[in-house]
């Protein structure tokens, strides 16, 4: 294994996109930023510089970060942020990972355009569980707003509603449409031989919507997620959730032309559907360069929830000897989650109300010291250690429900001793809408175990699990109206946040985190705070 060093100097840039230019938060001065290449086992070091007027903080998604909680990156939960002019170098290790990840920005609403590819291959001499493509492309998507994306945010913050919904989706921060009085669509292109097999990494770095993705004329073989290895099968159309990310292999079998690919909305939210698909080509490339004919294809329809269920449905961990799945199969801590929106109180706002969002009617509030800091130091009075195992009852889930909307608000954690099982049952509600909540847990992998419809049911339900070969991912749809069930076990020490990855929805309020002690072991604690760790 090899240490890898990498220097991010975070740098306003000017940007110009559908016609029109503005400043952008930047790594290097790219969007999407550069690529990390590293290799299972390897130790990364990133120096992040702050050039710029924001406090900062940048998150490995996905890392799993064993014991060195200090570089997962969330603002105020394991870091205080790198304040402007000032230097932090993350340092972990890619123990036991190899695949597809990313980094973003982890404050504020930064990570619109401050994120890029994480990619973990496997160690030296090992494999990949399929054959071999003839090369791989990292596909970032992405969402683009014409405005600046703190004004957004901010002006959404104010009034209490809803923030304004991007301009466009964007492929490798192209978005390829012809815009309203815009006639230069910018477009990646993917040049690709006849014949041959390629790789492409799919990384959903978008803000706030799930997304659908497919190309013309191709079959998409998915062979991995979230960085674990699936049962490889064929689809048309693949889903990925802001925080997902999906490799498949294609193979250029078609006769020599450019095939749209295509990158649309797979929302269930009411207030924020939009039609901007982003478009990008897979390009043949071919010895005589006539001008190559395009083929279209149609993206599915928004809240084809059918398609998306297809894709989903279909995803098994390998669980092959070399990567066993390694579920729990007894449970420790059982825990009931109700997540969804509702509305609090707001005298300045627009309608005397502003939404917020809630994990068992618990809207959490961000603290002034890192959670992380605050545990390891001891500092009283920073956070609470006693989040509800399940939500207030009665609490009607999933039937429309106008009355108790209000949320109560706290910095409170769930405690989970070194080493203990947990299923977690993640259920929808409907107080405001139903709708979709892509879920991230920091510092875990999980096995994603059920799934269903309506009010989970502990008494059926689990008759259901699969605790053989499910799905192992890092971030998960909760669905619209629905629950689903996740287990992991609590074999790293440290503060793990547990958040929707729709970033309004965590700017609302619907995140929390675990508090995992360490364990009596020698390698069963989190390590000492670097030097250059950040102070609030
Ligand atoms: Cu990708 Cu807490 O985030």
């Amino acid at each position: 294994s090899r240490v890898r060093h990498y220097k991010f100097n975070v740098v306003l840039k000017n940007h110009t996109r559908l016609c029109s230019t503005k400043q952008i938060v930047t790594v290097n001065g790219k969007y999407p930023g550069p690529t990390i290449v590293a290799r299972e086992d390897d130790t990364v070091l990133v120096k992040v510089v702050n050039h710029v007027k924001y406090n900062l903080s940048i998150h490995w998604h996905g890392v799993r970060q064993i014991r060195t909680g200090w570089s997962d990156g969330p603002a105020y939960i394991t870091q205080c942020p790198i304040q402007p002019g000032q230097t932090y170098t993350y340092n972990f290790t890619l123990t036991g990972q190899r695949g597809t990840l990313f980094y973003h920005a982890h404050i504020l609403w930064l990570r619109a355009t401050l994120h890029g590819a994480l990619i973990i291959l496997p160690k030296l001499g090992v494999p990949y569980p399929f054959p071999k493509p003839h090369k791989e492309n990292v596909l970032v998507l992405g969402e683009w707003w014409k405005s600046d994306v703190e004004a957004v945010i901010n002006e959404a913050l104010k009034s209490g509603l809803a923030p304004n919904v991007s301009d466009a989706h964007t492929i490798n921060g192209y978005p390829g449409l012809v815009h309203k009085n815009c006639n230069s669509p910018e477009m990646f292109n993917l040049n690709v031989k006849p014949g041959k097999k390629y790789m492409l990494r799919i990384i959903n770095a978008a803000l706030n919507e799930e997304l659908f993705f497919k190309i013309a004329n191709h079959h998409l073989t998915v062979v991995e997620v979230d960085a674990t290895y699936v049962k490889p099968f064929k689809t048309d159309t693949i889903v990925v959730s802001p925080g997902q990310t999906t490799n498949v292999i294609i193979e250029a079998n078609n006769k020599a032309g450019k095939y749209l690919v295509v990158v649309s909305p797979f929302m269930d939210a009411p207030v924020l559907v939009d039609n901007a698909t982003g478009l990008a080509s897979v390009r043949y490339t071919t010895s005589h360069p006539t001008a190559l004919s395009t083929t279209l294809t149609a993206p599915p329809p928004i809240n084809a929830t059918e398609v998306a269920d297809n894709f989903t449905n279909s995803l098994r961990a390998l669980n092959s000897k070399e990567y066993p799945a390694k579920v729990p199969q007894q449970v420790d801590h059982s825990l009931l989650f109700a997540v969804g929106l509702g509305v609090n109180p707001c005298k300045t706002c627009v309608n005397g109300s502003r939404v917020v969002a809630s994990i068992n009617n618990v809207t959490f509030v961000m603290p002034n010291i890192a959670l992380l800091q605050a545990h390891y130091s001891n500092i009283s009075g920073v956070f609470t250690a006693d989040f509800p195992a399940k939500p207030p009852t009665p609490f009607n889930y999933t039937g429309n429900q106008l009355t108790n909307l209000n949320t109560t608000t706290g910095t409170r954690v769930y405690k989970l001793p070194y080493n203990a099982t947990v299923q977690l049952v993640l259920q929808d509600t409907a107080m405001i809408a139903p709708e979709n909540h892509p879920f991230h847990l920091h510092g875990f992998n999980f096995f994603v175990v059920g799934k269903g419809l309506g009010n989970y049911s502990p008494k059926t339900d689990p008759t259901n699990f699969n605790l053989v070969d499910p799905v192992e991912r890092n971030t998960i749809g909760v669905p619209s109206g629905g629950w689903v069930a996740i287990r992991f076990r609590a074999d790293n020490p440290g503060v793990w946040f547990l958040h929707c990855h729709l970033e309004i929805h965590t700017t609302w309020g619907l995140k929390m985190a675990f508090l995992v002690e360490n364990g009596k072991g020698p390698n069963e604690s989190l390590i000492k705070p670097p030097r250059d760790i950040p102070k609030c």
